[in-house]
């Protein structure tokens, strides 16, 4: 090897090794201020008050429920977890199968595509808040259900009850085409549809008769 070809190695080298230490140097600052920016920053304690529960009052089931929640809580994590009302079921958690289904002032709506802070002040009904507080008595639907025997395994049950729930408020006669159409946000896993359009159907001659 030549001299020549020997120094330019070497300068290769050398540069090579300048720009990995600025890489270094860089990644350092970088990690250092973030550090800097979760410890003592305002943009720091921003990221970190945004994880933090706050209590709020929520209506549920014509009760007053003071819950901590986070910013990002969905309704069903909140109902599930924190105030124990499980019977709002969580199945896909994303919007698609309908076995969270609730009623917000009377509209059914995913449980688990909601944010728990945007239903105060609104009243929210799950399952649970169906039958008769005094006597017991379980709804229209609910009877139906009964009547009818309804659901093989039932994990969707809750979900498909409050659908009809709403859909027999709306319309109280509805053909069995109507009641598919207004069921249809609701998934059952045993595809047990024809019994479950015959309890809507028994939930609408009940509605009748009331
Ligand atoms: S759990 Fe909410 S739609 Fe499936
Ligand atoms: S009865 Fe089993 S999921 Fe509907």
């Amino acid at each position: 090897m030549g001299e020549v070809e020997s120094v330019g190695l070497l300068e290769q080298k050398h540069s090579r090794r300048t720009f990995i230490k600025g890489v270094v140097a860089a990644g350092a600052t970088v990690a250092s201020a973030n550090y800097m920016l979760n410890g003592t920053s305002v943009l720091g304690a921003a990221a970190v008050q945004s994880q933090t529960e706050r209590m709020i009052t929520l209506n549920v089931n014509g009760q007053q429920r003071r819950v901590d929640v986070l910013p990002n809580e969905t309704l069903a994590m909140t109902l599930r977890y924190k105030l124990n009302l499980t019977g709002t079921k969580l199945g896909c958690d994303r919007a698609e199968c309908g076995a969270c289904t609730l009623l917000i002032d009377g509209v059914n709506q995913y449980g688990c595509s909601i944010l728990t802070h945007s239903v105060r002040g609104r009243e929210v009904t799950t399952v649970e808040g169906l039958e008769d507080p005094d006597t017991g008595e379980l709804s229209l639907v609910q009877q139906a259900v009964m009547d009818e025997g309804g659901f093989q395994c039932a994990f969707c049950a809750p979900g498909f009850i409050m659908s009809m729930t709403a859909l027999i408020e709306q319309n109280p006669n509805p053909t069995r085409a109507e009641a598919a159409h207004a069921l249809s946000g609701n998934l059952c896993r045993c595809a047990d549809y024809d019994k479950i359009l015959n309890c809507a159907m028994r939930a609408g001659e009940l509605a009748q008769n009331a």
